[in-house]
C-alpha cells in the first residue's frame, strides 16, 4: 500500500495522521486514498498504450459513489452484475456504451432495462440465457448486443470460492458451446454478437492462466469473424491479484509496498499480442487491483484476554465489516496506528459479533496493544464494506476519502434509526 507510511511512529495515509481520523470520526471506519485509486487506474490504463480499450471497473469490489465519480472521470467504463449496479454506474456517469453486463441470473425486468439504455454488451452466460434475451428483444423490437461468456476450463489455482473459470463453476459456457451460439446469432435478427468475454477467476497472482485465456478467446474471436460476426470486443475479465502480505511492515519510518502481484506492464501487452490480429477492442475488468489497496479499515481494541493458551485481542469491527477472513481464511496485514512497543505477541484477533468465524487473524504476530489503541486492517478497499453487513443489529460504517492533508465524508455512517426504518 504505497498510500501509506509511518513518519516515526505514525501511521499516515497520504498526508493525514489515521488516528487523528480515529478520534474525530470514531471506527470502525473506512479510510480511502485518493492518490491510490488514480493511480492504480493509471496504471493499467498506460499500459494499453495506443490500444483501442476500455478499464471496465467491476464494481461489486467497492461501489462508493465518490469512487465510481472518481473512476468515471478518469475514462473506466464499468462491469456490472445487478440492475443496481447498471444504475450506480450511469447515476456516476459512465457511458451506456461502456458499461458491460455479467451474472448467471439476470432478471427479465434488468435485461429489459440494458437493452431499453443500449449497454455495450449483455453477456450470455447459458443458452437459455440467450433465448430469454432474444425474446425480450423481440418484443421490444429492438437488437441486443450480446457477448458469449467463455468457460475456457482454466484453473487458476486460489480459493474454490473465487475461481469461476473451470468447467463445473457455474459461469459461463463451454468453448464447444459458444461454437453453437456464434452459429445460431447469426440467423438471429434480434441479438448481435458484439463480443466475447471470461473472467477466470479473482486473485490471479500468475502470467500463465491469463496467457492460455488470451489464446483461447483470440481463436475464438476469429471463428465469430469468419461466421461473419461483426465482432467489436474482446473482454478478459478482472482477476488481477495482490499480495496481501506485502502491503507495510511495522517499522519506524516504513513506507508501504507495491503490493499488485502481477505488473500491468507485464500483462496487457501479452493480451494485445494475443488478440491484436483480430483488430477489436480490448477489455478488461479489474476491481480489486483498482481499489484494494486504496483503503483500510480502521477498528479500536475493546478488549484483552486469554483463554487456555490463545491471546485473543477484540476489536470494535468485525465480520460485519469486513468478512474475507471468515469466507475464505483471507489474508489481512494487521498494523498499529501508532507504533508503542516495538515487542511483538501472539494472538488471534476477532470482531465483536455473535460468531466463532468473526476473526481477522489467527495466530498472527503483532505489536503489544492496549485497551483503546486503534488497529489498521490492511488492503480492505476491495470487498471490504461492498460485503459489509447489518448483522446484529450492527450500523454500518463510515467512508472518508483522503487527499493530501484533506479529508472528506463519502459515507455517512448508518445510525440505528436507518436501520430500524429500512
Ligand atoms: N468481472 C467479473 C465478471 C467478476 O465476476 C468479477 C469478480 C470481476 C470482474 C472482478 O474481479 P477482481 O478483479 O476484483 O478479482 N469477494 C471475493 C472476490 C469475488 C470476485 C467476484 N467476481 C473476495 O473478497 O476475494
Amino acid at each position: 500500500m504505497q498510500c501509506l507510511h509511518y513518519d516515526k511512529t505514525t501511521l499516515y495515509m497520504e498526508n493525514v495522521a489515521l488516528s487523528e481520523l480515529a478520534n474525530e470520526f470514531g471506527t470502525p471506519l473506512y479510510a480511502y486514498s485518493f492518490k491510490q485509486l488514480i493511480s492504480n487506474y493509471k496504471r493499467f490504463d498506460d499500459a494499453f498504450g495506443d490500444y483501442p480499450h476500455t478499464i471496465c471497473y467491476a464494481l461489486k469490489a467497492n461501489s462508493n459513489p465518490t469512487i465510481l465519480r472518481m473512476l468515471a472521470k478518469s475514462g473506466a467504463g464499468a462491469d456490472v452484475v445487478s440492475g443496481g449496479e447498471l444504475f450506480f454506474a450511469l447515476e456516476s456517469g459512465i457511458k451506456p456504451e461502456k458499461i458491460v453486463f455479467a451474472g448467471v441470473g439476470k432478471r427479465d425486468i434488468d435485461i429489459e432495462a440494458a437493452i431499453k439504455i443500449g449497454i455495450r454488451g449483455i453477456n450470455v452466460e447459458s443458452e437459455m440465457e440467450y433465448e430469454v434475451i432474444s425474446d425480450i428483444a423481440s418484443r421490444l423490437n429492438r437488437v441486443a448486443p450480446v457477448s458469449l461468456r467463455i468457460n475456457p476450463d482454466i484453473d487458476i489455482h486460489g480459493h474454490p470460492y473465487i475461481a469461476t473459470g473451470r468447467h463445473g463453476d457455474k459461469f459461463g459456457i463451454t468453448t464447444d458451446a459458444a461454437l453453437t451460439l456464434i452459429d445460431r446469432i447469426k440467423s438471429d435478427d434480434y441479438c448481435d454478437l458484439v463480443g466475447l468475454h471470461a473472467h477466470i477467476g479473482s486473485q490471479i497472482k500468475e502470467i500463465k492462466p491469463y496467457e492460455s485465456l488470451a489464446s483461447t478467446m483470440a481463436s475464438l474471436a476469429k471463428k465469430a469473424i469468419d461466421t461473419g460476426h461483426r465482432l467489436e470486443y474482446i473482454d478478459l475479465g478482472g482477476g488481477f491479484g495482490l499480495d496481501y502480505e506485502r502491503a507495510l511492515t511495522v517499522d519506524i519510518n516504513a513506507k508501504g509496498d507495491d503490493d499488485l502481484s502481477l505488473d500491468p506492464s507485464e500483462v496487457i501487452p501479452k493480451f494485445i499480442d494475443a488478440v491484436k490480429d483480430t483488430g477489436v477492442h480490448l477489455m478488461i475488468e479489474p476491481g480489486r487491483a483498482l481499489v484494494a489497496n486504496a483503503g483500510v479499515l480502521i477498528t479500536e481494541v475493546l478488549y484483552l484476554k486469554k483463554t487456555g493458551e490463545t491471546n485473543i485481542i477484540i476489536v470494535d469491527a468485525g465480520m460485519t465489516e469486513l468478512i474475507r477472513p471468515s469466507l475464505y481464511s483471507a489474508y489481512h496485514g494487521i498494523v498499529p496506528l501508532e507504533i508503542r512497543d516495538a515487542d511483538t505477541m501472539v494472538a488471534d484477533v476477532v470482531g465483536p459479533i455473535c460468531e466463532s468465524g468473526d476473526f481477522f487473524a489467527r495466530e498472527r504476530e503483532i505489536q503489544h496493544v492496549g485497551r483503546g489503541d486503534c488497529l489498521a486492517v490492511l488492503t480492505t478497499g476491495a470487498y471490504g464494506y461492498s460485503l459489509a453487513s447489518n448483522y446484529n443489529a450492527r450500523p454500518k460504517s463510515i467512508e472518508l476519502l483522503v487527499r493530501g492533508q484533506r479529508v472528506k465524508v463519502i459515507r455517512e455512517r448508518q445510525s440505528l434509526e436507518d436501520l430500524w426504518n429500512e
